[in-house]
């Protein structure tokens, strides 16, 4: 008698959605395109990875977003928040729109300088500044915002040095109700810190007073903050027009409107986001109620970055392998991980499958190619049987994503812009060794030897 082989049984939970309060999940979206592209197609001509980027949703937002600001207030500008998206064709789509540069280091200054934005709208924030680039953004007549009293002291003496008088605007902290509040950046209001930094501007006769600037946080619900944000700032102008006699050239209430993601800890998925309406509403009516007639006439400048790109920016995946976990539990590995999505780390990135599927759904762990324990872009996704190829969708990843990505252990993708009329365009060729190895160099000492002068052991070590 032929004795068959002895197979261990195995239990498989499957799990059809997860249940919350209003029934079943409704499981997994499918997307065979990407901006009406076919996803088979966008991955054998750039490969996989591929960010996927959508013009006509960048221009639409940007569009949104200004006739929303400019239906409640005479004077508003946005900017371009660069450290969010700075792939050169999205800041571009962005001041093609009309949009100033929002900067926060030297290296984005230069960015958006090499895509044509003259200095004088060009907004440098953040809390270093080097010498260099002070001295370039005065001479260039930037719109300077300072973030700490050092860095007015240093500005000061760049003026003396250039004989010149700069325009130096403050970065203002106020208590708007978010928390944890962003309470390191700038000069604290209520305890008089913002009106020490005017008074040393006013005072200091090196100096004028530039704006009022102002970021509450980052993916803030709830356009009240906002509100109160915005007051508090127009009555500083106010304030300080009496106690020092100067006037902000304009009021920069900063970035922080939320996208459609979702966070991690948040029980629905997306759709939760306040409409950009609702900010400009909250911000305008706050400004044009509070302080006085000339605060309410100052330019308005507005720094969205997520709630402009999110949504624009795709990411497609392949599945590499597929693996039942110790637990029994589910997990996929694909060829995208927290290298390409940090922002995995803070939001329920969704996640569409690119074909029909009929067999039963699982909750499956996400995880990337990274040889390392924390690269997971989801814990738990209900997902159908997946196979090595199959292709996963992952949205919105516009926002910070790409800027936050970084070479470990693998180079970064392509980077495609699907123009107005559909056709795609590489923005970013997929990265070659080149890349990561052009700025080191290697001691002599340690080159490679010519074929067969080697010392070192040419066999294998056993
Ligand atoms: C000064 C400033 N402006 C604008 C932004 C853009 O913020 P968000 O992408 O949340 O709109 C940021 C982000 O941190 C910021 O620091």
């Amino acid at each position: 008698m032929i004795r068959k082989p002895y197979e261990r049984p195995a239990m498989v939970r499957n799990v059809v959605g997860r249940m919350n309060k209003a029934g079943l999940a409704s499981g997994i979206a499918r997307r065979e395109s990407v901006e009406g592209l076919s996803i088979e197609k966008l991955c054998a001509e750039y490969g996989s990875p591929l960010f996927v980027f959508s013009e006509r949703r960048i221009r639409s937002r940007v569009r949104e977003a200004r006739e929303a600001f400019g239906r409640r207030h005479p004077n508003v500008t946005l900017c371009c928040s660069y450290k969010t998206n700075y792939l050169g064709a999205i800041c571009a789509i962005q001041h093609q729109e009309g949009s100033l540069a929002e900067v926060v280091s030297g290296m984005e200054y230069e960015k958006a300088r090499r895509l044509g934005i003259p200095g004088n709208r060009i907004v440098f924030n953040g809390p270093m500044k080097t010498r260099d680039e002070l001295v370039r953004a005065i001479r260039e007549d930037a719109i300077l915002h300072a973030d700490s009293l050092d860095e007015i002291y240093s500005i000061e003496r760049l003026a003396a040095e250039m004989n010149t008088k700069p325009v130096v605007g403050v970065r203002v902290g106020v208590d708007a109700g978010v928390h944890p509040r962003w309470d390191r950046f700038g000069f604290d209001l209520a305890s008089g810190q913002a009106a020490q930094a005017v008074r040393r501007i006013a005072a200091g006769g090196r100096l004028t007073l530039g704006g009022l600037h102002c970021h509450i946080g980052t993916y803030i619900l709830d356009p009240g903050a906002y509100s109160k944000a915005a007051k508090q700032i127009a009555e500083f102008a106010a304030e300080i027009e009496k106690m020092f006699g100067v006037s902000p050239t304009h009021l920069d209430l900063g970035g922080g409107f939320a996208s459609n993601n979702t966070l991690g800890s948040q029980y629905y998925a997306g759709g939760i986001a306040p409409t950009i309406d609702n900010y400009a509403e909250a911000i305008s009516t706050a400004l044009m109620s509070a302080g006085n007639g000339r605060t309410r006439l100052l330019p308005l400048l507005i720094e969205p970055g997520r709630a402009i790109v999110d949504d624009a920016g795709t990411l497609i995946t392949t599945v590499v392998s597929s693996k039942s976990l110790a637990n029994g539990r589910k997990g996929v590995v694909v060829d995208a991980g927290v290298n390409l999505l940090f922002t995995a780390w803070w939001y329920r990135l969704g996640i569409e499958t690119d074909r029909a599927t009929d067999g039963l759904l699982e909750e499956t762990a996400v995880y990337g190619p990274l040889c390392m324990n924390i690269d997971c872009i989801r814990e738990s996704v209900p997902l159908p049987d997946l196979r090595p190829g199959d292709h996963l969708v992952v949205h919105p990843v516009g926002a910070y994503a790409f800027t936050q990505s970084m070479q470990f252990i693998r180079l970064r993708p392509a980077v495609v812009l699907v123009n107005e009329s559909g056709v795609a365009e590489c923005i970013r060729r997929a990265e070659v060794l080149d890349d990561l190895d052009g700025p080191e160099r290697l001691p002599e000492r340690f080159k490679p030897r010519e074929e067969g002068n080697r010392s070192a052991p040419t066999s294998r070590p056993v």
